[in-house]
């Protein structure tokens, strides 16, 4: 195995197709494979299945240069490049905290066997720790010259292209100087730009990943536990967060109180590395991120209870709405979406809760089908006695309070990504609520 400029990309996911696209782009010649027929389809016509900006133009441009192609069949995909990129899904198993690893067994498995040339299989899906060197050794005993490297994806939705291209950090979990070389070879564009590489173990690389989630994901935690300190002392998070990020060493980013933690990764890779943690008997880790997922799941019901309470102690039959259904702005993914779980939970007390998303409405009412999702803003609002602001995309920041009350029947508003100014709605008139900010406690005679 040499310099490839031709490389596989197994699995259409967010991942793999931004992979595909991206690596395409940088020049090299690349074979996207999916199981999937419909959905090979699609991407060979230029369709994605995601919501992603700047994604859906490079895959149109890479399929008109005639580098990007996509098919179902592992023979061609074995036969065409010696560099084979698995970047297929790992979901939660169903019914625990684990991941489900058949897709990427399932991938190594049928490609290694026809492998007949000095071949890199490069790992980038999320995995618990350990699953490399099992992958290594099942490769070993193939017999087949192929090796395994495990290289960790840190793209965030709604940047996908640009993380890929120019990304923060490429980390290499190798077990060879070859393999070590072969992927610098294949980043060097990357690495030319001045993006660090980390070679280092199958296990540290594996790490890198649920580690750099389980720290974001406590971030966030430690900075909603201040909230709900706030709101019991008398607080208040916006500026609490401000001066905290200030501090380099703490810095401001991920920083930011409201609603939570949500999406495809998050919320995943955290119960995984949970549950890896507890098989290993890490109670440290698997303690650690039981805490930081409870604090995030307590801002969901927090968020409902205030609804609660602005209508009175019983929501059954008060319409409510919704602004936001995708778990971040800039996306459509409603997988676990603090959103659209509160929406639900609302739903369950008996409001009719109608949800608008610029974007995500669609994905939302196929996950959720028992809430009603208005074409615009102004039909999910008319009516409604209370408003909640869940997802913070620029157009809900930039709402007039006057607009808004000239629609609703009651001017009840919970701002529970902290995306208003409090002081204009107040101002207004409207009885606003957010997270993380309470009342001075009276002093003690
Ligand atoms: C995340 C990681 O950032 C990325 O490195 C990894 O590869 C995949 O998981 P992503 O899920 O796209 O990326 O979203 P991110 O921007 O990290 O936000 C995750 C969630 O945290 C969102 O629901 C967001 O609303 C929430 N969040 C983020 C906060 O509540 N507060 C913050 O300060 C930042």
């Amino acid at each position: 195995m040499g310099a490839s400029q031709r490389l596989t990309v197994f699995g259409t996911g967010y991942l793999g197709i931004t992979h595909a696209a991206c690596m395409a782009s940088l020049g090299f010649e690349v074979l996207g494979v999916d199981t999937d027929a419909a959905k090979v389809a699609k991407l060979s016509a230029g369709f994605t299945p995601i919501y992603e900006p700047g994604l859906t133009d490079l895959l149109a441009a890479e399929l008109g240069t005639g580098r990007l192609r996509f098919t179902t069949s592992y023979e061609q995909a074995a036969a065409f490049a010696d560099v084979h990129f698995i970047c297929t899904g790992t979901p939660s198993l169903a019914g625990g905290g684990g991941a489900d690893l058949s897709q990427v067994r399932s991938c190594v498995m049928t490609l290694a066997p026809l492998i007949e040339r000095p071949s890199l299989i490069v790992g980038k899906s999320t995995v618990p720790v350990g699953t490399a060197r099992d992958l290594a050794g099942y490769l070993a005993a193939t017999g087949r010259p192929v090796e395994l490297a495990w290289n960790p994806e840190f793209l965030r939705e709604g940047t996908a292209v640009k993380d890929t291209l120019v990304p923060d950090r490429i980390v290499a979990g190798v077990t060879s100087k070859r393999a070590e070389h072969l992927l610098r070879e294949i980043y060097a564009q990357q690495l030319a730009a001045g993006t660090e590489f980390f070679s280092t173990t199958l296990e540290t690389a594996e790490l890198a990943k649920v580690a750099a989630n389980a720290f974001l994901a406590t971030k966030i935690s430690f900075i909603n536990a201040m909230a709900e300190m706030c709101e019991s002392a008398g607080g208040d998070v916006r500026e609490l967060s401000a001066i905290l990020g200030a501090d380099p060493r703490i810095g401001a980013r991920s920083l930011q109180a409201g609603l939570g933690f949500g999406g495809g990764c998050l919320p995943k890779d955290i119960r995984g590395f949970m549950t890896r943690a507890e098989e290993l008997g890490v109670d440290s880790v698997a303690d650690l991120l039981r805490h930081v997922d409870k604090i995030n799941l307590r801002r969901r019901s927090r968020t409902a209870d205030l609804a609660l309470e602005l209508a009175g102690g019983d929501l059954s039959g008060v319409p409510v709405c919704v602004l936001g259904a995708a778990f971040k702005p800039g996306s459509d993914d409603v997988r676990d979406s603090p959103a659209l779980d509160v929406a639900q939970i609302l739903h369950g007390l008996g409001a009719q809760v109608r949800v608008y998303d610029p974007v995500a409405s669609a994905s939302a009412s196929r996950m959720c089908p028992e809430l009603r999702y208005p074409a615009s803003l102004e039909e999910a609002a008319t009516g409604a006695c209370v408003v909640l602001l869940l997802t913070e995309w620029p157009e809900f920041a930039g709402l007039q309070p006057a607009d808004l009350a000239a629609l609703v029947s009651e001017k009840n508003i919970i701002d529970a990504r902290n995306a208003l100014l409090a002081e204009l709605w107040q101002a207004a008139g409207w009885n606003y609520c957010s997270l993380g900010v309470g009342a001075p406690a009276e002093s003690p005679r």
